[in-house]
């Protein structure tokens, strides 16, 4: 915040305890000066603010500077009357208390302006309502009301206030202004009847007559000029440059609707005005026995019109006066001087009783009906010390006011402070002060006091005068230091004095008042007809002032100085309960110009506000102090041993938490029961971090809080959730006993069923079998065989399907079958015709048919390649339909020989390389013979009827199935198909055979028996593996004997 400081600010010290010279007056009045010439108004003397009335606008209380000073610390922004007003309304706040702010200095110092601006202040910064905002313009507007009626020019200020007013501000918990209620002091009502030169009387009466359109003043009975008006006349100066009345006519007349005033309210108010004005008008002349009549009725006839009252009546009442003789009331007839004074003091009356009733009635519309409990801010704005050349009774009252104020002050202050600190043992050195208690008890003591006597004088039955009360006076205060009169005063004073003076040693220097008019004023009576007048008025607010039990007390009512005292200490009590905060003002100079600061003027008024001595308590001592117990309290939260609760003696819990704070030993003292802190700063420290800690602490609580409501939401949602699962579990479980039960019955059908599925449909069992059905469908789709060879997997049907299942497994064959056929290519097809062949060849008569069954037949089981091109070359013009290695065994020594044996379309080669070694018909062919053991011979019988012919092939071949089946079947020689047992005849040559025997062994061989036979053993067993069963060619055509070739392993 010191950046915001502007290097205007810095000018001199913002708070003369910064003062080098703080003892200095010179150097105090020089940082004043220096600072007022920068128009820097405000300083402070620690949180107390002196402000100097510049008699300019000045543009310090913009909005923007409202917001810059709402909620900042004292110290952290230039000295500023809103850093007040802030401090208070922040501690108020904080610690619930209530407040007040004296603003104090002499007539014209700006303690009205201060208040204003205050006021201001709040109604800127407060939260605020709709509803609040009625209360914020009423609290505002309530000002320019009072002022009208209460304030008026004097020499000392165009708009001195002529009452005391104070002024609470009520707050509700939450900070916002919700109410408020003014107490007012003491009228001077003198001024409505007289004023001094170049005064004015109050400023309503202006206003009126400026302001008001015509035809309210005609309603009215008054001319628009003042000058007309003897009781606005006396002091010259109806017309005042510096006042604008026609403009503060308006503010007025808009204030008074908002502070809830009727336009009946109004009328009546404006016909007391007017009727006062009238009154001033209207004079007296003595008949020849001296009596006093009245001039003109005219003046007598609008009041009696604006008051209600009757015309006789009050004129009755105004020359005569009622006297009690005995049981009798005798009227008596007036002097014109009498009927003068009656006139005044009824003008004054009916002026000062009306002030009190707008009071009350302003309070009426601030109160606030909320039974709340509230805090309040006090305002309070006095009529400021005031030195004319001719002071009266009134200067008289108001002195003493500012005496009894300066009492307070230094009560607070100066005095206490320092008592306080001899009290709590704090080391300290008495700085001498001036206390004014002095003054105030001549003023005030009760016999001995001037009051006291000046009511004496005005009980006195006799001829009690003005001037014998002076000489009262000067009997019963002989010889007091701040009292004089023309006869007690030394030669070279008795010059200054007249003899029908007196003169005080006020506080604020010296005031000579002169006694005329004190015992009257004091009195401040009131023929009891012309109240009786006034009781009858039908006026209401005159009528409200002057209530007839009034008529029937015989009881004389305490004189206006003794009322005065009695207020001002019922005042004093007000603020004596509340926490204060000080604004001293000071006028720069009496010619009420800007820029002019007096020396000498400024000098008096620092002297006798005691401002030096402030400046040096403020220096010396302490900024706060607080008793233990509420400082423990407050902040113990900041150190962990005093916090939630310290259970030892307050000042060791207050010792230990400042250490824990970290005080610095000067910063602060401990008394006997208070703890003194000797720097602001050091407080507003403290004060951040509880506010800091405070939001934590809050934070947590608040967490806490929630916490439990949470748990207990967590606790009540639990329960509902129990209940309901109980619920739900209740309704599941019942529906699960229903399905238990449901399946009991189902099973129990089921086994039912089950047992008479054998019988024919019956109810029982009629549902199992549909079940049964369904189910055995379902699961025979799942598992229908895939290929026609699959006879066994088919789903055994329950008896009752028995026939079904059978006429769906027959239809599923023949799917498949039809499938399978469907698939079929003619090759193939041609494969399986063979294979048919090869089955009515072979099946059951040769052994390793049925292994060869799976193995497919081949086109040829020679590539084109395989065959020798020359031998391709002999048989160009036919196509070779089959072809297979073969190993021949010639018919002699039946060496085996490799060969190809080629079958064409009429006829079969046997092929050596590139020669076609025989060549056989199929038309001469006469039969094809094989063994029915497992081995490869065939032999091929052809003709032999001529030497050409070679005879019988014997042939040998990995594909003896395969081959001879083609070999037959192209030959169309199934029927001259032979298989043989044991042994197998051959054609050599013609006339010659030869003989093949066919054995089991153990292993595969084909050789040249000793018989001369072709001997071929088959391995014993089809059983054992196929593989070494089937010697392949290659391994038959290594010879391994001498006897021929050695088969190693079988077919
Ligand atoms: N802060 C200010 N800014 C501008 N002008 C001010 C300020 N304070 C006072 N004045 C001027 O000084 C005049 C007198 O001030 P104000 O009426 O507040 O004095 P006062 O102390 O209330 O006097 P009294 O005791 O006679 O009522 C105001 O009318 C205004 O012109
Ligand atoms: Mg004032």
């Amino acid at each position: 915040m010191e950046a915001a400081l502007t290097a205007r600010d810095r000018v001199g010290v913002q708070d003369f305890v910064l003062l080098d010279s703080y003892t200095s007056e010179e150097a105090f009045l020089d940082n004043l000066r220096k600072r007022f010439r920068e128009n820097l108004i405000y300083t402070y003397i620690g949180t107390l603010l002196v402000s100097v009335n510049p008699y300019k606008e000045l543009d310090i209380y913009t909005h923007k500077k409202k917001e810059l000073y709402q909620g900042v610390n004292f110290f952290e922004l230039p000295p500023h009357i809103y850093a007040i007003a802030d401090n208070a309304y922040r501690v108020m706040c904080t610690e619930y208390n209530n407040h007040f702010i004296l603003i104090s200095g002499e007539s014209g110092a700006g303690k009205t302006e201060a208040s204003k601006k205050i006021l201001e202040f709040y109604a800127k910064t407060c939260q605020t309502t709709e509803q609040l905002q009625v209360v914020r313009d009423r609290l505002l507007l309530s000002n320019p009301v009072l002022e009208a009626f209460g304030n008026a020019k004097t020499l000392k200020n165009d708009n001195s206030s002529r009452f005391g007013k104070y002024m609470d501000i009520q707050f509700s918990y939450t900070g916002a202004p919700v109410g408020g209620h003014i107490l007012s002091y003491l009228l001077e009502k003198s001024r409505v009847a007289h004023q001094n030169h170049r005064e004015r009387n109050f400023h309503i009466f202006y206003q009126l007559l400026e302001g008001g359109d015509d035809e309210l003043l005609r309603w009215l009975g008054l001319d628009r000029d003042p000058l007309l008006y003897h009781y606005l006349i006396q002091g010259e100066c109806a017309k005042v440059s510096s006042i604008n009345d026609k403009l503060d006519w308006k503010t007025v007349r808009k204030a008074l609707s908002v502070i809830d005033f009727t336009d009946h309210d109004i009328d009546n108010l404006l016909g007391v005005v007017a009727s006062v004005l009238h009154l001033g008008n209207i004079q007296f002349i003595a008949d020849n026995h001296g009596r006093a009549n009245i001039t003109v009725d005219k003046q007598v006839r609008w009041i009696s019109k604006l008051l209600g009252v009757h015309v006789l009546v009050l004129q009755e009442g105004l020359t005569h006066k009622k006297i009690e003789a005995k049981a009798e009331e005798v009227l008596s007839p007036l002097s014109v001087e009498q009927a003068v004074c009656a006139r005044d003091a009824l003008a004054k009356a009916i002026y000062g009783r009306t002030f009190t009733w707008l009071v009350n009635k302003i309070n009426q519309s601030l109160a606030n009906q909320d039974a709340t409990r509230k805090t309040v801010i006090g305002l309070l704005d006095i009529y400021g010390f005031e030195v004319f050349d001719v002071n009266s009774f009134e200067q008289f009252c108001i002195n003493y006011c500012n005496e009894k104020l300066q009492q307070l002050l230094i009560e607070l202050t100066l005095k206490s402070e320092q008592e306080e600190y001899q009290v709590e043992g704090i080391q300290w050195e008495p700085i001498q002060y001036f206390n004014n208690k002095i003054i105030c008890d001549l003023v005030e003591q009760k016999h001995k006091g001037i009051i006291s006597i000046l009511d004496e004088e005005c009980l006195r039955p006799g001829e009690a005068t003005d001037l014998t009360f002076l000489l009262r006076l000067e009997e019963k205060v002989p010889a007091h230091p701040h009292f004089l009169t023309h006869k007690l005063a030394d030669q070279k004073t008795r010059k200054t004095m007249c003899r029908g003076d007196f003169r005080l040693i006020h506080y604020a220097g010296e005031v000579t008042y002169n006694v005329t008019g004190f015992l009257d004023k004091n009195n401040d009576l009131l023929y009891r007809n012309l109240k009786e007048v006034m009781c009858s008025s039908t006026n209401f607010i005159v009528k409200d002032c002057f209530v007839t039990s009034e008529l029937d007390t015989k009881k004389r009512p305490e004189t206006v100085a003794t009322q005065f005292k009695y207020s001002l200490a019922g005042l004093i009590d007000i603020l004596m309960s509340k926490e204060p905060s000080y604004v001293r003002c000071v006028k720069p100079n009496d010619a009420k110009q800007p820029g002019r600061f007096d020396n000498v003027l400024v000098r008096h008024q620092v002297k006798y506000l005691g401002l030096m001595e402030h400046l040096r308590v403020r220096r010396a001592g302490f900024a706060y102090r607080r008793k233990f117990d509420p400082f423990l309290k407050r902040y113990k939260m900041l150190c962990p041993d005093t916090w939630p609760n310290w259970h030892g003696p307050a000042s060791e819990g207050v010792e230990r938490l400042v250490k824990h704070i970290g005080y610095k030993q000067d910063e602060y003292k401990m008394g006997k029961t208070k703890i003194f802190i000797r720097f602001p700063k050091t407080l507003f420290a403290t004060e951040d971090a509880y506010q800091a800690s405070k939001n934590a602490l809050v934070a947590k609580l608040q967490a806490k809080y929630k916490g439990k409501l949470q748990r207990g939401e967590f606790q009540k949602q639990k329960k509902a959730a129990i209940k309901i699962e109980t619920c739900w579990r209740g309704i599941q479980a019942r529906q699960d006993a229903g399905k238990r039960a449901w399946a009991v019955k189902v099973i129990k059908k089921f086994i039912k069923g089950f047992m008479l599925r054998n019988q024919p449909v019956c109810p029982e069992n009629k549902e199992y079998l549909a079940f049964a059905r369904y189910n055995y469908l379902m699961n025979l789709r799942k598992k229908l065989p895939k290929n026609v060879l699959d006879k066994k997997s088919w789903l055994k049907p329950p008896a009752f399907m028995a026939t079904t299942s059978e006429l769906l497994r027959k239809l599923q064959m023949r799917t498949l079958v039809r499938k399978y056929c469907r698939g079929i290519s003619a090759q193939r097809k041609l494969q399986m015709q063979q294979k048919v062949v090869a089955s009515t060849l072979f099946k059951g008569k040769k052994d390793g048919y049925l292994q060869s069954v799976t193995k497919p037949f081949s086109d040829s089981r020679l590539r084109e390649e395989d065959i020798n091109p020359k031998a391709l070359q002999l048989i160009r013009n036919e196509r070779i339909k089959y072809g297979v290695p073969v190993i021949k065994y010639n018919r002699n020594g039946f060496k085996p020989r490799p060969r190809q044996l080629l079958l064409m379309q009429n006829k079969a080669y046997i092929v050596e390389e590139e020669k076609l070694k025989q060549k056989i018909e199929y038309s001469t062919l006469k039969g094809v013979s094989v063994s029915n053991l497992s081995d490869g011979v065939f032999v091929i019988h052809v003709p032999c009827e001529n030497n050409k012919q070679k005879g019988d092939v014997i042939l040998q071949c990995d594909h003896v199935f395969e081959t001879v089946t083609k070999l037959c079947t192209m030959a169309s020689k199934q029927n001259s198909f032979n298989i043989v047992q044991g042994s197998l005849k051959f054609t050599i040559e013609p006339g010659k055979e030869g003989i093949v025997d066919f054995t089991s062994g153990h292993e595969s061989q084909v050789f040249k028996g000793k018989n001369g036979h072709l001997m071929v053993v088959s391995p014993g067993h089809w059983g054992l593996d196929h593989a070494a069963r089937h010697t392949p060619l290659a391994a038959v055509l290594r010879p391994t004997s001498e006897e021929g070739i050695s088969l190693a392993s079988g077919w």
